[in-house]
C-alpha cells in the first residue's frame, strides 16, 4: 500500500514538472517572487549570449553568475560592458535596495536591481530559470514574463555552529553559497563554544592552542558514558576569516559572528582559568549539554579578555551587529563565588538574573564604543534588557514577551528553525542517520513559519527577520550539513522573503524545480519528502 502510495505521488509530482514546464518559468522560483506574470514571446538562452553590465559595480555579480551557468547549465557566458544584447544588467534608482524587475522577451532578459544586491537577487532567479527551463538543440528556452520581486523582511539569515564539529574554510563557503542561493543576507557564524574555539585572538594564544582542541568526543547522548578518544579540533586563523569574510560580502552576505558568553565558554576557561569563579583547572568540554562553568562576572580581569577579545572581532568583521550569545548560563557559581556576590551587592543588584543583564550591559557599552550592536539570545530579557539590543528569539514560549518588549526581534522559534531536528516522523525508515536531537521539525513545519502569527500591527514593527540554525553535536561531515539544512532552508527562505498568502502545495510543487538546482549545483539533500507523502503532508 505505501509502495503504491509512494509511487502515485512521484507519478504526480513527474506530472507537475511537466505540466509546469509548459507554463511560464517564474512559477519555479524559491522563495515565490512578489508579482510574476506571463509576457509575449520567449527567448532562448544560448552560449553566444553576453551579459552585459551598464555599471562597474555589476562585474562581480555578473562574474559569480557566469560560474554557476557554467557549471549547473554547461555554458560559458562572458560578461562584458554595455553590449546590447543577451542579457542585460543595469541599476534602477527607483527601485528599493533589495528590490529587483526581471522581465523576459523575445529580444532577451534585462535584469533591474536597486543596488547590486537587488541584481544579484534578480540573477538567483534567472538561475534558477535556466536550470528548469526546457533545453532544445540550441540552449535553454525561457518563456515571457515580467517579474518584479523584493523580500518582505530586512534580515533573512542562517546560523551555522562550527563548535561542537569543525568544517574547513572551503565548507563554509559552500554553506555561504547555499545562503546566497536563497537570497538570504545573514550568515551567522558561531564562532565559540564550550567544546571548541574557533577564532584566532592574537592576544591570547592559548584560545587557539588550548581552546580549539578537544581531546575526545562522547558517542551518543550525554547519557552515554563511551567516548571517542579521538582529538576533535579546529580553527580559523584571521587570515581565513578576512577571506570568508570577503567571500560572504561578494554575494551581499553580511557575516553576523558570535562569541557566546558568559556561557558555553568552557573552551576560555580551559584556555586562561582565571576567566572561572574558581580558578580551577578545565579542560575542553568532551560531551554536550550546559556546562554549570561560566565567566566570572565578578573579576574585572573577565571585562578585559572579553574587551580584547572584541577588539579583533571588530577588526575582522565590518557587522554593525555582534551576537553574545547570552544563552544557557547557569547561575550555581555565580550563587556560591564571593566576587560575584560582592559585585551583586555593590550595583545594587536584586539577583543572578540581573547579574547576567549588568554583565549584558557592560559588554553593550565595549560594543557602542565602536558604534556597534548586541544580538542576544532570548535569555537576555530575563533580569531587564536594554531597547537597543536585539533579540533572538528561539525558545518558542518566549515568542509574545520578546515582541512586546519594543525590543528588535530576530525569528528562529525551534518548532520551525532548528535544523538540527529530525526532518521526518519516521526517521528509522527513511535514512535520517544518526540522530539524537529530540524534536521533529518537517519541511511543512519549517515553511508554516510566519513570521506575523499572532502578533498586533504594533508589534509587527519589531520584527526584523527570519533565521534557520543548525547545531553540529550529531552532524560531523559536511554532507550531513547540507542533508540538515536542504530542504528546510528553501522554507525559511520562502517565509522572510515572501508576501502574501502561504501555500504549501504550491511550494511543494516548485521544491521540484528546487531540488534541480539542489543537484546541479552538487549539493546533498534530504530527498525523502519528495515522495514520501507522510512528510510532505
Ligand atoms: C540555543 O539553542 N541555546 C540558543
Ligand atoms: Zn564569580
Amino acid at each position: 500500500m505505501l509502495y503504491m502510495k509512494r509511487f502515485l505521488l512521484t507519478f504526480a509530482a513527474v506530472v507537475a514538472a511537466l505540466t509546469v514546464s509548459a507554463q511560464s518559468v517564474a512559477t519555479v522560483i524559491v522563495p515565490r517572487p512578489m508579482e510574476a506574470s506571463e509576457a509575449k514571446g520567449a527567448f532562448v538562452v544560448t552560449s553566444k549570449c553576453v551579459i552585459s553590465v551598464s555599471d562597474d559595480a555589476l562585474v562581480r555579480p555578473a562574474e559569480i553568475f557566469a560560474g554557476y551557468v557554467a557549471t549547473e547549465v554547461g555554458m560559458t557566458l562572458a560578461v562584458e560592458k554595455s553590449a546590447k544584447k543577451g542579457i542585460l544588467l543595469a541599476l534602477d534608482s527607483s527601485l528599493a535596495k533589495e528590490e529587483y524587475t526581471l522581465d523576459v522577451t523575445s529580444k532577451g532578459v534585462s535584469i533591474k536591481g536597486g543596488t547590486p544586491q537587488g541584481v544579484f537577487y534578480g540573477l538567483q532567479s534567472l538561475r534558477q530559470m535556466l536550470v528548469s527551463g526546457e533545453r532544445t538543440k540550441k540552449g535553454v528556452e525561457l518563456q515571457g514574463v515580467a517579474i518584479k520581486d523584493k523580500p518582505l523582511l530586512g534580515y533573512r539569515g542562517a546560523m551555522l555552529d562550527v563548535c561542537r564539529h569543525f568544517f574547513t574554510v572551503k565548507e563554509v563557503k559552500q554553506f555561504i553559497d547555499l545562503i546566497a542561493m536563497h537570497k538570504m543576507n545573514t550568515f551567522h557564524w558561531h564562532l565559540t563554544e564550550d567544546q571548541g574555539w574557533r577564532i584566532e585572538i592574537k592576544k591570547y594564544p592559548n584560545l587557539i592552542k588550548k581552546g580549539s582542541v578537544r581531546k575526545e568526543t562522547i558517542i551518543g547522548r550525554n547519557s552515554s558514558t563511551s567516548y571517542d578518544g579521538m582529538p576533535h579540533g579546529g580553527y580559523y586563523t584571521q587570515e581565513e576569516i578576512r577571506d570568508v569574510v570577503k567571500y560572504a560580502a561578494e554575494r551581499y552576505i553580511e557575516i553576523i559572528p558570535e562569541i557566546d558568553m558568559p556561557g558555553h565558554m568552557v573552551a576560555a576557561l580551559a584556555s586562561y582559568n582565571y576567566l572561572g569563579c574558581r580558578n580551577e583547572k578545565f579542560e575542553v568540554r568532551t560531551k554536550w549539554g550546559i556546562s554549570k562553568d561560566v565567566l566570572c562576572v565578578g573579576k574585572e580581569s573577565t571585562f578585559e579578555f572579553i574587551e580584547g577579545v572584541l577588539e579583533e572581532v571588530f577588526e575582522l568583521f565590518p557587522s554593525k551587529y555582534i551576537h553574545l550569545g547570552g544563552d544557557e548560563a547557569p547561575r550555581d557559581r555565580w550563587k556560591v563565588c564571593p566576587l560575584c556576590q560582592k559585585r551583586i551587592k555593590d550595583e545594587g543588584l536584586k539577583d543572578e538574573n540581573e547579574l547576567q543583564s549588568y554583565f549584558t550591559h557592560r559588554v553593550e557599552a565595549i560594543l557602542a564604543k565602536h558604534g556597534r550592536k548586541i544580538i542576544g539570545w532570548d535569555e537576555v530579557i530575563k533580569g531587564g534588557v536594554n531597547k537597543s539590543v536585539t533579540v533572538m528569539l528561539w525558545q518558542d514560549k518566549r515568542r509574545l514577551q520578546a515582541t512586546t518588549l519594543g525590543n528588535e526581534v530576530i525569528l528562529t522559534p525551534k518548532a520551525h528553525c532548528y535544523f538540527d531536528y529530525y526532518q521526518t516522523r519516521r526517521p528509522y525508515s527513511y535514512k535520517e542517520g544518526p540522530m539524537f536531537a529530540m524534536r521533529i521539525v518537517t519541511l511543512r513545519d519549517a515553511y508554516n513559519l510566519n513570521p506575523y502569527e499572532n502578533l498586533t500591527p504594533e508589534q509587527y514593527k519589531n520584527i526584523k527577520g527570519v533565521q534557520c540554525n543548525l547545531w553540529t553535536e550529531f552532524i560531523s561531515t559536511f554532507e550531513r550539513v547540507q542533508h540538515k539544512v536542504l530542504p528546510r532552508m528553501s522554507a525559511i527562505a520562502e517565509a522572510g522573503w515572501s508576501h502574501g498568502e502561504k501555500n504549501f502545495d504550491d511550494f511543494a510543487r516548485r521544491m521540484q524545480y528546487m531540488r534541480n538546482l539542489y543537484d546541479k549545483a552538487g549539493f546533498h539533500h534530504y530527498a525523502t519528502f519528495f515522495y514520501n507523502g507522510e512528510d510532505v503532508e
